[in-house]
């Protein structure tokens, strides 16, 4: 009888203790790469042929669409990617790097080498996956050439500044880059790589044109270029791959036949009660009226046009999370879908254009997900891009700054959390194993009781119910020490 139960106790033992114990512990990570399409938005699959984003959907997970953060542009976006933090929050509020006082402004290209403009707080996933061990890379990602607290990306490539973003044999070279030598040689944990396109095309021509349509085509060769490539080194066991984008695109409204939104015609507002702005820049701008002049501009602006929305920074609506950041300026400036605002005369050119309101379907950008740890032809539902930067973190098991996302918006898409936990879910997943060892090692007892109770009672025939309480104490006893 005390053998059997020995030999139970050690079966028990062995098979909560020592498997799963050791099977979180020795986990192995998989690698993910990011990939984002520059203004490729959520419905840009409907009306051109995409046999390997089809293949890709059948093989993962594809989402109706997702909701980026305001304001839709690229660098602010993009940043929200790499930290989950809404733009009020990491303090990427623009392309555009601005001083209000000496009137500079740096374009899309140069304000990538302002470090801190990029270094508000925020970390980007790379700094913090490095900070844990992992290597991390990214191509031409926007935020790549900044430093962090001291910490750059460990492997980077930036762009020229006069840089082809629409040449498909420099993205095969990249694509070579990053999975040939970045991941199969190097090993690198995670890499951000960044297309230029569709959003250029989407610009010159307009997002419902042959030429947008040709572009979504040379994405889609991509897309079977990379899976390949990921295949021919062996990693497609290994890799999960994100392809999403910041925003979508709208087509503007043509010129001469909508009343075009021009500040400097609207009664009441002169640009001499303003100190600096940020306008014809699509259909967003920032100003700062000059000292006492705040109120006077914005009864002016406010009514002004038909399709202009003027707040004061403070009056922003919450659900667009643009409002807190010191480096907004006092009054916001939005447009409705088609229009763009214009200071003194019409200088935009732009048949397409974002920037709009969050809301506006066409802003929305597309997301894809394949690899091991994804479900296969899964279609979900949209969510934030907030919440795509604690989903990479959970894959790549690292622990995260504190972000404005949420797992629960993603964990449905994932094959199981066994694996990819965090650090936090391993310590947990551990501390189930302990307490499952332990609560054999209470079964053990138990059934050590049972004999000893069985044996005494049949030799003393001593009163069942005070064995029973002694061995209930003895199970909660053990209980007790399980929970460290
Ligand atoms: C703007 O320039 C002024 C004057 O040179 C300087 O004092 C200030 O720190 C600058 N602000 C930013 C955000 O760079
Ligand atoms: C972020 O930028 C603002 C304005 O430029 C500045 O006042 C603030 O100190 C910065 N915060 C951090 C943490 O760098
Ligand atoms: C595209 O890039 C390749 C490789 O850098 C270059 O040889 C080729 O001339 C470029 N094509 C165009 C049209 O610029
Ligand atoms: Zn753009």
């Amino acid at each position: 009888m005390m053998l059997l139960a020995v030999s139970l106790f050690l079966l028990l033992v062995s098979s909560s203790l020592g498997a799963p114990l050791s099977g979180p512990l020795m986990r192995t990570r998989n690698k993910l790469l990011l990939i984002s399409f520059d203004g490729f938005r959520w419905d840009y699959d409907r009306d051109v042929d995409t046999p390997n984003l089809d293949a890709m959907a059948l093989d993962g997970v594809k989402a109706t669409y997702v909701t980026p953060p305001f304001l839709t542009i690229t660098s602010p976006v993009h940043f929200t990617l790499l930290t989950g933090r809404y733009i009020e929050n990491h303090g990427v509020i623009h392309n555009m790097w601005f001083n209000t006082t000496t009137q500079e402004k740096k374009q899309y290209y140069m304000a990538q080498f302002v470090d801190e403009y990029w270094d508000n707080g925020s970390l980007p996933i790379w700094i913090t996956a490095q900070r844990q061990g992992l290597k991390t890379g990214s191509l031409h990602f926007p935020g790549t050439a900044a430093t962090y607290q001291g910490e750059k990306v460990q492997v980077s490539q930036v762009e020229a500044r006069f840089y082809d973003h629409s040449n498909e044999t420099e993205w095969r070279m990249n694509i070579d880059k990053v999975v040939g030598t970045w991941f199969a040689e190097q090993d690198l944990d995670f890499v951000s790589l960044y297309f230029g396109e569709p959003d250029e095309t989407g610009h010159e021509y307009g997002p419902d044109t042959p030429e947008r349509r040709e572009m979504v085509k040379q994405v889609d060769r991509t897309v079977g270029y990379i899976r390949t490539a990921v295949q021919k080194h062996g990693l497609t066991d290994h890799l999960n791959i994100i392809i999403t984008a910041d925003h979508g695109m709208s087509t503007v409204l043509k010129k001469g036949l909508v009343n075009e939104i021009i500040l400097s015609k609207i009664p009441g507002f002169s640009f001499r009660d303003i100190k600096f702005h940020l306008i014809d820049y699509g259909p967003t701008g920032l100003m700062l009226p000059k000292e006492g002049m705040l109120d006077k501009v914005y009864n002016a602006l406010k009514g002004g046009h038909p399709n202009l929305r003027v707040y004061k920074k403070e009056d922003m609506p919450e659900r667009l999370h643009y409002s807190k950041h010191p480096r907004l300026l006092p009054l916001i400036l939005m447009a409705d879908p088609g229009y763009v605002i214009n200071g003194l005369f019409p200088v935009q050119s732009s048949k397409g254009e974002h920037g709009y309101d969050n809301q506006v379907m066409d802003m929305k950008p597309f997301f894809r997900a394949v690899g091991p740890d994804f479900h296969k032809n899964l279609l979900v539902g949209p969510f934030e891009t907030v919440s795509v930067y604690p989903l990479m973190c959970h894959l790549l098991g690292i622990t995260p700054e504190i972000h404005d996302g949420s797992l629960d918006d993603t964990r449905h898409m994932l094959v199981s959390s066994k694996g990819t936990g965090t650090d936090e879910e391993t310590q947990d997943s551990v501390r189930a194993n302990v307490f499952i060892a332990l609560a054999a090692v209470a079964g053990f007892l138990v059934v050590v009781g049972m004999v000893v109770t069985a044996h005494s009672t049949y030799k003393r025939r001593k009163d069942s119910v005070k064995s029973k309480e002694d061995i209930f104490d003895d199970k909660k006893e053990t209980s007790t020490q399980t929970s460290f």
